[in-house]
């Protein structure tokens, strides 16, 4: 099959969180498959050309964007590391030519709706210059919901895309692009589709709502995620138009790039461990980790780990909440996040009142990431939502077992931990309230200075799951063939 990745971030190359992750990993593993994927996202000031060697492709792409003419750009290709799978970046340096991929200090870039609607658009302009027929256009979240919209509307006669069937997945539902709806003039499809049962919600254009009602098939990143969307508490909203197409929505959980995430030969941290070696490796990797942050180098105390975008989403507000009690036990904690500015004061602070316990890096800092999974005796996810959650995943490869409130993704990856059988990977809690959370970060703390053996059951569980994206990626060809079918088979 021949499938075109459309989205707004990829790692290595520019990533916030994991989305960039999938995009960088699944169409590596569909390659190997043998499938024809490539991708194609903004060329941000971030994404950095000498280091990946990127090279320009000859000519220029017009894109039209309805009532503001004709927008131009130049595409750089590259290559997916570890793979043949081939990388466009449009370079608008209008649209993208800055450091941020969204915003910058906190604030979404006014015109996040033009750069967008233009990648959408660019996406399928590029077939034409490569001359690419993908059978299957793959969308992800808002940025690219565009894409299942023209390819039912201004593409739908196109030589190249006009049978491709698009796949949107929903990574995340509070975000969903809404815009003034003058954007209707900028899609140039008509004002038909402003109704409330397509683009419009709140009477503005919604984005990600028109991708819901067009993709030819949709699914979120766990099976859970799913079921919940369908609900107000999950959808954001957009429950109505989800259920509506209940019977096309499918879940299929993340797979980890064990390439990229694995302790035997992760290339920043400061000792391999495998599950027979984990104890030591990992006492290694903690000195390590205490050493990088700055707390005193004790091997007798449970060290808590938090790498994460800080917004509420995540639980921010309730680590918040929570943290002063946290740090009255005998344990380290180590934070590393950016996102909502309030936290960044808020664990700065608690990071100077408590300097031999808590230490926080404010910014994105992939290393330091890998040390935190590697070099922690826990990891801390208390989500309000989670999608998918891939740092859990990662925890459990590290035998690092994750604390984690029961959601999304979370339900779904990580058991409970059993004292009895000594099974299970990781410590649940239901309750979305900081009092959950300290109860839990307790009982984690009481299994680490009086169940010595309930912690090894614990991590070597951990590290005997495996979330692979060889699985994911034999689930996705199957959604993009029955895509494909219902495509051809369409009318619209
Ligand atoms: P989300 O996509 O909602 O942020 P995920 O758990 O799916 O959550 O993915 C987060 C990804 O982003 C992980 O790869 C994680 O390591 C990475 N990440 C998040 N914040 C940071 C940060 N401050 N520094 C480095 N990596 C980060
Ligand atoms: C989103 C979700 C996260 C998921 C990621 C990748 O950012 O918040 O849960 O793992 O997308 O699918």
């Amino acid at each position: 099959l021949s499938i075109l990745f459309a989205a707004s971030e990829a790692a290595p190359f520019a990533k916030e969180g994991g989305l960039g992750d999938v995009v960088g990993a699944l169409p590596k593993y569909l390659s190997r498959m043998g499938h024809d994927a490539r991708v194609v996202i903004p060329r941000y000031y971030s994404v950095n050309r000498e280091k990946f060697d990127l090279r320009p492709l000859p000519g220029t792409l017009v894109v039209p964007m309805g009532i503001m003419g004709n927008q131009y750009c130049s595409v750089l290709e590259g290559r997916l590391p570890g793979s043949d799978v081939p990388i466009y970046f449009l370079e608008h340096e209008g649209y993208y030519g800055r450091a941020g991929l969204y915003q910058q200090d906190g604030e979404g870039y006014l015109d996040n709706d033009n750069r967008f609607v233009f990648l959408s658009k660019a996406a399928l302009e590029l077939c034409k210059m490569l001359d690419f027929r993908p059978d299957v256009v793959h969308a992800h979240d808002w940025h690219t919901g565009a894409i299942p919209v023209l390819l039912n509307t201004s593409y739908l006669h196109d030589r190249l895309v006009g049978d491709a069937a698009a796949l949107l997945t929903l990574h995340n539902m509070q975000h969903q692009g809404n815009f003034y709806p003058g954007l209707m003039e900028v899609l140039g499809i008509g004002w038909k589709h402003f109704n409330y049962l397509e683009m419009e919600k709140d009477d503005q254009v919604n984005l990600l709502k028109g991708g819901i009602y067009h993709a030819t098939l949709l699914n979120t990143v766990s099976a859970g995620y799913a079921r919940e969307i369908q609900t107000p508490e999950f959808g954001w909203g957009l429950e109505g138009v989800v259920r509506d197409r209940g019977r096309d929505l499918h879940g299929i959980l993340n797979g980890v790039d064990y390439e990229e995430w694995n302790p035997a030969s992760d290339r920043f941290i400061a000792a391999h461990y495998s599950a027979r070696t984990v104890k030591k490796g990992k006492a290694a990797c903690k000195r390590d980790l205490q050493e990088t942050m700055g707390l005193p180098q004790r091997d007798d105390v449970p060290l808590l780990g938090v790498v994460s975008r800080m917004v509420k989403q995540k639980g921010t507000d309730l680590l918040a909440e929570a943290i002063h009690r946290i740090l009255e036990m005998d344990l380290q904690f180590v934070m590393v996040g950016n996102g909502e500015p309030w936290s960044h004061f808020y664990f700065g602070d608690i990071a100077a009142q408590y300097p031999e316990k808590f230490a926080c890096l404010i910014g994105y800092n992939e290393a330091l990431a890998h040390k935190v999974e590697a070099g922690s005796d826990f990891f801390v996810m208390p989500s309000a939502f989670e999608p998918c959650g891939l740092n859990q995943m990662y925890s459990l490869a590290y035998g690092t077992p994750p604390i984690v409130r029961a959601t999304g993704g979370l339900e779904d990856s990580v058991e409970n931990f059993d004292e009895e059988t000594l099974t299970g990977t990781g410590f649940k809690f239901w309750s979305h309230s900081a009092q959950a959370l300290f109860d839990t970060v307790g009982w984690a703390v009481y299994t680490y200075y009086n169940n010595p053996q309930g912690l090894a059951a614990l991590r070597k569980n951990g590290m005997a799951q495996r979330f692979t994206w060889d699985d994911a990626a034999l689930k996705y060809e199957e959604l993009y063939r029955k895509a494909i079918k219902l495509r051809r088979g369409a009318e619209y």
